[in-house]
């Protein structure tokens, strides 16, 4: 099962995102296509390489590649320095040199920062993307935001960096945890609600086989985001103001996230909470009306999603907003939908405007 090519437009930045079922076999001869050097270093951590590790491995070595093995702990506390530091490490000791190349194989987390460490070292060496959780499937591995964390804050540290190749294996899911699964659904969800009505009423349609992980329905739903994804990056490479569409129920995913100290949700299910909200504000500015909420409810809740916003007082969400990186002079852009496919981005300053909702 395969699906067509894709090609993301950024001049001399540009690449191709692969699609398809057991591609990833063929990572060694898609890598020999793009005119990297012989030395790779996968980056991953054990619990993808245990499913998918060998497979890689195989596929480089047979296609003449010196493969070195960068193994990093499972879990978005190591997207640290610390771990960007031993990526580094590795590097230098094996003599990785300009021509050589990262490859990212697993989830954000993996290549975020396999990113940030392909971007920085010798200024800058190739880096490929083989996404294994359907949210870097559908988002972190495409259009270039690669980062780390710091202990003041998530992904303050980062860059705009593009990879050579982006190679999606729809069979990575299959090993992929359900709740991470449901949670990159959120993502998902969003695409349609804020570039297109078409997709939305697709996924709609389509809940038991996303639910099914029905492989063909998944390929075409991945390879959609990525073509909006591409479309919403080809127009505002680093977020300068259109990008940010993007960011649809983030603001309250991010306060949720960290009120309840990154543990309680994963981070498409705050997606899924904070969507809700963005969608009632909306319909309060008359951008979308009652019935538009409740089919995005609805989808929500039917891939299993949670819909309703934990009980904190408005105060919490107001100091942890307040805080967002993305705040200036006390205001935030926010994304409202325009009924289901469509989107306008607005400066908000009134936090009892936006927190009238949490009771
Ligand atoms: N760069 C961007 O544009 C961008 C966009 C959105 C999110 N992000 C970042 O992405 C990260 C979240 O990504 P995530 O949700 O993929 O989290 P993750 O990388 O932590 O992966 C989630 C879990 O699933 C496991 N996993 C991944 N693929 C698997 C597979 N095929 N089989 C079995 N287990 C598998 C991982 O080991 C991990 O335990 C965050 O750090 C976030 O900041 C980046």
């Amino acid at each position: 099962m395969t699906a067509q090519d894709l090609m993301v437009r950024l001049g001399d930045r540009s690449y191709t995102i692969k699609f398809g079922r057991r591609t990833i076999a063929g990572i060694g001869r898609f890598c020999l296509d793009i005119g990297v050097g012989k030395q790779v270093a996968v980056v991953s951590n054990p619990t993808v390489w245990k499913h998918w590790g060998d497979g890689v491995d195989r596929a480089l070595a047979a296609e003449g590649f010196i493969v070195h093995r960068i193994m990093i702990p499972d879990g978005e506390s190591y997207k640290n320095s610390e771990t960007l530091n031993h990526i580094y490490d590795v590097l230098i000791e094996t003599g990785m040199d300009r021509q050589s190349f990262l490859l990212a194989l697993g989830g954000g987390v993996v290549g975020d920062i396999t990113g940030y460490a392909a971007s920085t070292y010798l200024r800058g060496i190739p880096f490929v993307q083989v996404p294994t959780s359907l949210l870097a499937q559908v988002d972190s591995s495409v259009g270039g935001k690669t980062g780390i964390n710091h202990r003041l804050g998530k992904n303050l540290i980062g860059t705009f960096y593009q990879p050579r190749l982006v190679l999606i294996d729809s069979a990575a899911l299959d090993t992929l945890p359900e709740r991470e699964y449901l949670s990159g659904l959120a993502e998902v969800v969003k695409y349609g609600v804020v570039c297109d009505g078409s997709f939305f009423d697709f996924l709609s349609q389509g809940v038991e086989k996303l639910l099914s992980r029905d492989g063909d329905y998944v390929l075409h739903t991945v390879r959609r985001c990525c073509e909006l994804k591409a479309s919403v990056v080809e127009r505002d490479e680093r977020e300068g103001s259109y990008r940010a569409v993007l960011n649809y129920g983030h603001t309250f995913a991010h306060a949720l996230e960290k009120i309840t100290g990154y543990s309680r949700y994963l981070h498409g299910e705050a997606v899924a909470i904070g969507m809700v909200q963005a969608a009632r504000l909306s319909e309060t500015k008359g951008y979308a009306g009652h019935e538009d909420t409740r089919r995005i409810v609805d989808l929500l809740g039917s891939l299993r999603l949670p819909t309703e916003l934990e009980g904190f007082a408005p105060d919490e969400y107001r100091a942890v907003m307040l805080r967002d990186k993305k705040v200036r002079d006390g205001g935030i852009n926010f994304v409202f939908n325009r009924g289901i496919g469509n989107s306008v981005i607005e400066r908000v300053a009134d936090w009892d405007y936006l927190l009238q909702y949490v009771v």
